[in-house]
């Protein structure tokens, strides 16, 4: 292979392969995964499995073994159930039912557009993103895959119960596999709260085993202000909030930050590639767009009111990007819209629908209609 096509190679890889803990790539240590957590011990499941029950199309992201889309299923869900994870050994034991559609790979492999009305992680799957670009592109892609009035539901312990120094050796768990072994499972922590994050070890033994099987994780712990900016920016409103699976309110002490949020409305600016628009305040014209000119970028960026109709005067292509990929691709541009920061002026809160830089103007977005009418 030609050394800038390896080079290329190696980008893509680093790029979409995510690395997974030992014990959710090993066989042997997925098949333990259920017995350790068994249905009846976990208080999630009896708080997600009515959401499950209550939507169309589910996609659980590090969906694991698959047990709650199971339990779905078997309770008479007959809609689109569909779990994602990049450990192919947890999806070799969620594989073992077919009447569910299982998806190996993570967020960044996958191209669904607006096609569920829940996305669910559960088993504190969350706490793997580690990386505040990560935490963020995560949040704007399942933005993006889920429809219009859809939820996403997840949980991510509290820092502040710190429910990491009760992972001791002391604390090791035992249980029984069908072959009559007996599995011994104890953590320890290898590097205590850095920052937001948590390291530490998983040790599986057996009297039935050569040796011991070690794996090691890392979690971050986002307390709740945290996790409030990154949903605000990217897009996404916190509908509700639980300190526990009971559903008691989220307090300092609760042992988990509970959240189900849905797309903010007015978070996508709109660039026209091509075609008109007309763009009515109060029903009367303020303005025209065409090709080069953008719209919604005001509510997007300062979570106001949608202040303006724009309404398509001919059929029409254009760029759909979220607050989030707007700042991302043109910080300088989202700032300078915004005044550097300083308070806009009642009244003043109109789109400019200027020219978008030419770079822009090139793309594609998958999602043009002929003829749309847009509430900006
Ligand atoms: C603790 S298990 C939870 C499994 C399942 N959700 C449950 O509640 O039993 C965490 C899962 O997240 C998966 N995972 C790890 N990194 C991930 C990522 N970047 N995106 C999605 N899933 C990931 C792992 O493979 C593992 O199956």
């Amino acid at each position: 292979m030609p050394p800038y096509l390896s080079a290329l190679a190696a980008h893509l890889v680093c790029h979409t392969a995510v690395v997974v803990d030992h014990q959710f790539v090993e066989p042997s240590l997925a098949e333990l995964y259920d017995v350790f957590h068994p249905w009846e011990r976990r208080g999630d499941f009896g708080f997600y499995l009515p959401l499950v029950m209550s939507a169309k199309a589910v996609l659980d992201v590090g969906c694991g073994t698959g047990e709650l889309l199971r339990r779905a299923r078997d309770a008479g869900h007959t809609g689109r159930l569909c779990g994602l994870d990049p450990a192919g050994a947890m999806l070799g034991q969620a594989r073992m039912r077919s009447d569910i559609e299982w998806t190996l790979g993570d967020l960044s492999t996958v191209a669904w557009d607006q096609e569920f009305d829940l996305i669910v992680m559960t088993g504190h799957a969350f706490q793997v993103f580690l990386e505040d670009d990560e935490v963020r592109s995560s949040l704007s892609k399942i933005r993006s895959v889920l429809t219009e009035d859809g939820h996403f539901g997840f949980e991510t312990r509290n820092p502040s119960v710190r429910a990491w120094t009760s992972w001791t050796p002391d604390n090791a768990v035992e249980v029984q596999t069908s072959a009559g072994f007996v599995v011994r499972m104890a953590h320890e922590v290898e590097a205590p709260l850095d920052g937001q994050v948590v390291s530490f070890t998983t040790t599986f033994t057996s009297p039935g085993w050569d040796r011991p099987q070690v794996s090691r994780s890392t979690l971050r712990f986002l307390d709740a202000a945290s996790l409030a900016s990154f949903l605000s920016d990217t897009g996404l409103a916190i509908e509700e909030q639980f300190g526990d699976w009971d559903r008691h309110p989220l307090t300092d002490t609760s042992p988990e930050i509970i959240t189900i949020v849905r797309r903010s409305r007015g978070a996508e600016i709109l660039i026209v590639l091509s075609g008109t628009a007309t763009c009515l305040v109060r029903g009367v014209e303020e303005a025209r767009f065409g090709p080069g000119n953008f719209f919604g970028e005001v509510a997007t960026l300062d979570g106001g009111p949608r202040t303006a109709t724009v309404v398509a005067s001919t059929d029409m292509e254009v760029l759909v990007l979220s607050g989030f990929e707007f700042e991302m691709s043109s910080p300088e541009v989202a700032h300078r819209m915004l005044g550097d920061g300083s308070p806009t002026p009642a009244g003043e809160r109109q789109s400019s629908g200027v020219n978008w830089p030419t770079r822009l103007q090139s793309a594609r977005s998958g999602r043009s209609r002929p003829r749309m009418s847009i509430t900006t």
